[in-house]
């Protein structure tokens, strides 16, 4: 026997002892599962017939169980519903099983000067997150990340800033008018929005309405950039099926950081006009490639309507985790206790739409050296 198929039976064996006595109420059902160890997950195969009820508790509790149990070996992946695989057997009552996706080992935290980390864009052409966790952010468009204050969201924003710099244009909107803009306007960036009594240094004019409005102006200009784009894309591919790469355009990254509080103050019309011009740009921008990356405490739906956080790929949140606050931007999670990794810029993110990425998982974000 090798020595990879002598730790996969330890491992097999590890897990059911772990589920001996947690999982059945009568040890003798133990005889009615069986398992599959891969290499990106576990398959809990019942043999048929069994004397337990298989529902989603069924497979939370499976979940839970091995989340902390298989630290640091694996890294379970949470997926956002049961997950049901077909097996290849004649078998008939082992035909079926249900997937836990998982990760060999867990993601590091990356510790590297900016340079270091740019050069892993450079090998990859995505953005780096842990090292083995990159952002395909054609692929997953958009971002957001909420978080109580002081867990690290404008820190993180600031790496994503200087990362996206050099892929595209970024523009920054900052209504505290802190780390954000001033990394902008240290790069030279013009493309900054801030409220004007802190670009004029007169401290009379609070964040609401002329502010508002200036992001407002902002966000349309990239719209109409956007549109611009869409059509010159119309009628120069014959493709089907393409985007704003094939005719050479860079990438668009719009930063806003603090949203919730560019929105305390403003009459509702202005509120109205902000949340539709941000709809328009989050819902059409991938084919044209402007991409928003949005950050604030918490997306309630006051602030990011339904359909803005549902077409938003990437989510991370930020800090302490638990079943109140994951609610907005990750409600489909019900009761969850991931396995903390604790630290500054730490929590939970998920990836939709790249097939790398099937479920939430834990995070920490790269400190700069
Ligand atoms: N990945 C990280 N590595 C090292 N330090 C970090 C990391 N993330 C955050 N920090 C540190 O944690 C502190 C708080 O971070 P930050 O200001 O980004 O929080 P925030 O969520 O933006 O808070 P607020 O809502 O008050 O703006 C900062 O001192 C920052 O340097
Ligand atoms: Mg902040």
């Amino acid at each position: 026997m090798g020595f990879k198929q002598k730790k996969t039976n330890l491992m097999l064996e590890y897990i059911k002892d772990v589920l001996r006595y947690i999982l059945f109420s009568n040890s003798d059902q133990n005889a009615e599962y069986d398992l599959l160890l891969k290499d990106d997950g576990m398959i809990f195969v019942p043999i048929y017939p069994i004397t337990y009820v298989i529902d989603e508790a069924f497979y939370n509790k499976i979940f839970n169980v091995l989340n902390l149990a298989l630290t640091p070996e694996y890294t379970l992946i949470r997926p956002l519903t049961m997950q049901v695989v077909v097996l290849e057997t004649a078998n008939l009552s082992q035909e079926r099983g249900l997937f836990f996706p998982m990760r060999k080992g867990t993601a590091n935290r990356l510790n590297e000067t900016m340079e270091q980390i740019i050069q892993r864009f450079y090998q990859t052409g995505r953005i780096p997150i842990m090292d083995i966790i990159d952002w395909d952010f054609v692929k997953a468009p958009h971002a957001i990340i909420t978080g109580v204050s002081g867990s690290g969201k404008s820190y993180y924003m600031k790496v994503l800033f200087q990362i996206c710099s050099i892929i595209g244009n970024s523009i920054a909107i900052d209504p505290k008018g802190s780390d954000l803009a001033r990394l902008a306007h240290k790069q030279g960036n013009e493309d900054i929005v801030i409220p004007q009594f802190i670009s004029s240094g007169n401290g009379e004019q609070g964040i609401g309405g002329k502010f508002l409005q200036d992001v407002i102006k902002a966000l349309k200009n990239i719209e109409s950039i956007m549109y611009e784009r869409q059509s010159q894309i119309y009628q120069n591919s014959d493709k089907v099926s393409t985007d704003y790469r094939e005719l050479g355009f860079k990438p668009y990254f719009v930063f806003i950081d603090e949203l919730a509080a560019l929105l305390t103050g403003a009459n509702k019309a202005v509120k109205d006009d902000f949340q539709n011009t941000l709809t328009r740009l989050i819902v059409l921008g991938r084919e044209a490639g402007i991409y928003l990356i949005l950050a604030m405490q918490s997306a309630r739906a006051e602030y990011v309507p339904t359909i803005v956080r549902d077409s938003i790929s990437l989510r991370i949140q930020l800090g302490r985790i638990n079943s109140e606050n994951t609610r907005f931007l990750f409600p489909e999670l019900n009761e969850m206790p991931m396995v903390p990794m604790g630290g500054k810029g730490t929590g939970i993110i998920s990836i939709a739409g790249d097939s790398r990425y099937s479920g939430i998982e834990p995070i920490a974000t790269p400190t700069i050296i």
